[in-house]
């Protein structure tokens, strides 16, 4: 390996770029996790993480990656054989629904473009039928990573009320949390799963399931195998301050770290900082003249930007000249759309400078590609230098 001198450019949609606080507050000393100082941190840290999903409900933190706070979700709730209702909306719907089948539920899958969100409804229709209740969760992920839509979370809720439905309500916001607006409990989501290595700015290893009262009570009948990611050992534990096993201590201290961030910044600058980012990215875009993968305005992610190379073009080609010319890595096309995309990441650690950078080294690299495209750093920058009035952050 020889050294690349300068920043690399981590521009995939996470994990995103760990800012030097968080780094700071890991490299401590690993504390005993039975001792008085640990429950301390805990204790703040479940205060803190609270508001960032929009709850004052417990949360649960596990130290695993993002997957397995899905399969938390599914075994604490139901029992074998129980029907749930999720929407295709890309790649990482799709493995959700793959892992709920291997656990033994009978899932049933709306299919879906990948250019659209779920569609509330499609869904309030399916529930409708369901006149003997045999739907007995809906799942779906607020922001699709592989195709950067997202879904309007607030009209599923309504969607399910509208059909009167008792189905518990799960949401994968792993690439959405303390980025995009998410309102837990004003949503009335039973589960919403997390995880560390995106908006929260932390290196990945940690995974959150935010539980609501229903969803407890459901748990406590439900007969799905569980005892890794149980939730009756971990809040029991957790009321003290600690764990039933061995947690990611370091990761915690990083965690703690990032939330103070988050809060000092304020979670409505959070979201407007990156509905900027999102808007500048796809002005970017269409001066590029090339085509943002979701369609539908209302469900623009603010968090990644998933554009499509012409016909003949392969993206994962683009992808790797510019990491090889600019040292920046970009998201790859996942799944269905391989080699038909490729992904700008804007979420996290993130400003101006570092997205007028970002949006330079793509535009340059679509040159060194021989990819006819137009300017699209001149609008974005346009839209970065304006004043950041009250109606600009409105206006996106
Ligand atoms: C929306 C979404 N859900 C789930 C996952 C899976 O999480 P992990 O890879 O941490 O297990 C990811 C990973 O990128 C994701 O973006």
């Amino acid at each position: 390996m020889s050294h690349v001198s300068g920043i690399h450019f981590l521009q995939i949609p996470g994990p995103t770029n760990v800012p030097e606080r968080v780094l700071r507050a890991i490299d401590r000393a690993t504390i005993d996790h039975r001792g008085p100082g640990f429950a301390t941190l805990s204790l703040e840290i479940q205060e803190l993480i609270r508001p960032v999903f929009g709850t004052k409900q417990p949360v649960v933190i596990y130290p695993s990656s993002g997957t397995g706070a899905w399969e938390a979700a599914l075994v604490n709730t139901l029992s074998p054989g129980d029907r749930v209702l999720m929407a295709e909306t890309g790649q990482f719907a799709a493995l959700w629904s793959k892992l709920a089948k291997r656990l033994g539920l009978d899932v049933e899958v709306i299919p879906g473009d990948w250019r659209h969100g779920a569609d509330p409804d499609a869904i309030a229709e399916r529930l409708s039928a369901d006149r003997a209740h045999a739907i007995k969760a809906v799942a779906i992920v607020h922001n699709e990573t592989s195709t950067g839509v997202t879904s309007r979370v607030a009209d599923v809720r309504a969607a399910i009320d509208r059909a009167a439905h008792p189905a518990l309500f799960f949401v994968d916001t792993i690439s959405s949390l303390a980025s995009i607006d998410y309102r837990h409990d004003e949503w009335g989501v039973d589960v919403t799963v997390g995880g560390s290595q995106k908006g929260l700015m932390l290196p990945p290893g940690l995974a959150f399931n935010a539980v609501s009262a229903k969803a407890l009570a459901a748990s406590r009948t439900a007969t799905m195998p569980r005892s890794y990611w149980a939730w009756d050992e971990m809040l029991e534990a957790n009321r003290t301050g600690y764990f039933p096993y061995t947690p990611a201590t370091n990761l915690l201290y990083g965690l703690l770290e990032a939330l103070h961030m988050l809060h000092e910044e304020t979670m409505p600058a959070v979201f407007a900082r990156h509905a900027r980012h999102g808007e500048a990215t796809r002005r970017a875009v269409r001066g590029w003249g090339l085509e943002i993968l979701a369609l539908d305005p209302r469900e623009y992610s603010n968090t990644l930007t998933a554009i499509l190379v012409p016909d003949g073009v392969d993206a994962d080609a683009l992808r790797a000249t510019i990491l090889e010319r600019f040292d920046m890595s970009l998201g790859t096309g996942l799944g269905k759309v391989k080699g038909r995309v490729f992904r700008i990441g804007h979420l996290g650690s993130f400003n101006d400078l570092m997205l007028a950078g970002t949006l330079c080294g793509v535009q340059m690299g679509l040159e060194l590609a021989g990819i006819p495209h137009g300017d699209g750093v001149t609008p974005a920058l346009a839209y970065l230098a304006a004043p950041a009035t009250a109606p600009q952050l409105a206006a996106v």
